[in-house]
């Protein structure tokens, strides 16, 4: 084995060398996510940017869908990860495998450069078909939709059958399990109706089942595998919170689908549905964030693994509240009303794909290169430090900047918009005008690049960290340190 410090792939079992291609990728989008991001709030700014080149409506579709495929494979990424450590063998189907993770990648490049190349044009059925399906967040056209299907049943078959052939721990169960539920709910967004709300009623149960429900269980078996690690906290607490997060998940979540059927046309029940279980959301979030620091807390914060435990606890607090608090703020009829497709919303989904899911792959990419390091030394006294801590500092200071900017732009569209105009057409652009939505959206745009500088310094980070560090890592094996 080679030195620790020295970045060797013999030191990553193969379903790990895997891994670590995805999530090159996945940073590789992150950097385009932000990119765009950036474009998109600086037309917000000076509508004649790039208009006509780079328009709004593509800067703003390629922002949001790298961001849902740069944590897919995120998620891959760490399923592969942990897959032959948790199944105790070898993955089965590896070359498929890496195959699929070829195909994958260069379908999604193909679909980029279709959407810049090809940005208006006719809605028919070849559009559909090969540029673009129209349905924010998942806009890949039907051939990558199925392309997209049959790579997820590769993946799912690799975990499945390595699970089986090896053995099932209870997170293997859980993960199985939700991967089913996740990539089975995928195809609802496929369905084709020319029914704008049937349209809407299905393209929801991808977008809401996935990050209330399937998404934040994924993450939860995340959570426990990066705590056991990180810490060496022990399997049987790990998993028994991990039942109990996941069954709140559900009994919360997949109800709670109905705070987005209020204004689509569908039947006035879904008020009180949605109202109702939509409110309970929150409650494994708290969950999560008692588990976490519950186990951090007994081990004294021990932890060989510093910035990973540190985004771990990112997690568990930006998933509490970019998801559970900002959610819960306008998920009742009452207040949505008020609230619905402002930028209020646009803050609360900044701080929950951040918050939830950004943060942990990250804290995956840490324990990744530790590993891939030749199991390096990540504890105190580690050379460099200050860039992980300075990129974990500017990533989070940047984004909750850039919600709390949003969400005052929010307050005054509810107030001036929504309130005091009655949601009329010449209410949105009074709105639009005043000073504080102006001003907020500066400095969205301000906290944006603190957050790009922070992006800099991440990958900076993720490819120097440990690299003049001889010393191998501490153990940190259970007997529940206190
Ligand atoms: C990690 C989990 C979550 C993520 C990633 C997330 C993300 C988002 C995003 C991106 C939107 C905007 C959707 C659009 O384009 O129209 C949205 C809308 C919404 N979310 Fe979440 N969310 C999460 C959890 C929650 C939770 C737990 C609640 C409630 C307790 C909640 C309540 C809402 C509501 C009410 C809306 C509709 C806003 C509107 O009417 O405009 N979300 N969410
Ligand atoms: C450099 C930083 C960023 C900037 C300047 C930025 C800017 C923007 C802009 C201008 C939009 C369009 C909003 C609208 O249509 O009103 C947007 C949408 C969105 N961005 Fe970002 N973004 C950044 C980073 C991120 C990050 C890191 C995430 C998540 C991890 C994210 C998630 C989203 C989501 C979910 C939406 C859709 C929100 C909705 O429909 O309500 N963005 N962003
Ligand atoms: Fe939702």
């Amino acid at each position: 084995m080679a030195m620790p410090g020295t970045l060797d792939s013999a030191n990553l079992n193969g379903g790990q060398k895997l891994a670590v291609k995805y999530f090159t990728v996945a940073l590789a989008l992150f950097g385009a996510q932000i990119v765009f991001g950036l474009l998109a709030g600086i037309q917000y700014l000076k509508p004649d940017f790039l208009y006509g080149v780079l328009d709004f409506s593509v800067n703003r579709m390629v922002h949001i869908n790298a961001l849902v495929v740069w944590l897919l494979f995120g998620f891959i990424g760490s399923s592969y990860w942990l897959l032959e450590d948790e199944a105790g063998i070898p993955v089965v189907g590896l070359r498929l495998g890496n195959l699929v993770f070829w195909v994958f990648t260069l379908a999604v490049a193909v679909v980029v450069v279709v959407y810049l190349l090809v940005q208006i044009g006719p809605g028919d059925h070849s559009t559909l078909w090969l540029i673009n399906e129209g349905r924010e967040y998942i806009e890949a056209p039907r051939w990558a939709d199925i392309g997209i299907v049959a790579c997820v049943l590769a993946f799912f078959f690799n975990v499945a059958a390595t699970f089986a052939k090896g053995r099932y721990t209870g997170i293997g169960g859980v993960l199985v399990l939700d991967l089913i539920a996740l990539f089975g709910i995928y195809l609802a967004g496929m369905f084709y109706t020319p029914n704008i709300s049937v349209d809407q009623y299905w393209w929801w149960w991808v977008i809401h089942l996935w990050v209330e429900a399937t998404w934040e269980v994924l993450v939860g078996c995340l959570m426990a595998y990066g705590l056991m690690k990180t810490l060496g906290v022990r399997r049987k607490i790990v998993e028994t919170w991990l039942y109990i997060e996941v069954a709140l998940m559900f009994g919360s979540g997949i109800l709670g689908l109905g705070h987005h059927y209020f204004w689509i046309g569908t039947p006035e029940y879904w008020f009180t549905i949605g109202g109702f279980f939509s409110a309970l959301e929150p409650i494994p979030l708290v969950a999560m964030v008692v588990h976490s620091v519950f186990d951090s807390g007994t081990h004294n914060m021990k932890n060989n693994n510093h910035p990973a435990l540190a985004w771990i606890i990112a997690h568990a607090f930006g998933n509490f509240f970019g998801a559970g608090v900002w959610g819960f703020m306008h998920t009742l009829p009452q207040i949505n009303l008020y609230t619905h497709g402002t930028q209020w919303s646009a803050s609360h989904g900044h701080f929950a794909f951040f918050g939830a899911y950004a943060t942990l792959v990250i804290a995956f990419f840490y324990l990744a290169l530790q590993k891939w390091r030749g199991n390096v030394w990540m504890s105190g006294g580690l050379a460099g430090a200050w860039r992980w801590k300075w990129a974990l500092g500017l990533l989070n200071l940047g984004m909750v900047g850039m919600v709390m900017a949003m969400l005052v732009a929010g307050y005054e569209q509810s107030q001036i918009e929504r309130a005091i105009e009655g949601s009329s057409w010449v209410g949105y652009f009074v709105a639009q005008a005043h000073p504080w939505f102006v001003q907020g959206m500066w400095w969205r745009q301000v906290f944006g690049w603190m957050f790009a500088a922070g992006f800099v310094l991440l990958v900076w980070d993720l490819l120097t960290l440990g690299r003049s560090e001889r010393r191998p890592a501490q153990v940190h094996a259970e007997p529940g340190v206190r």
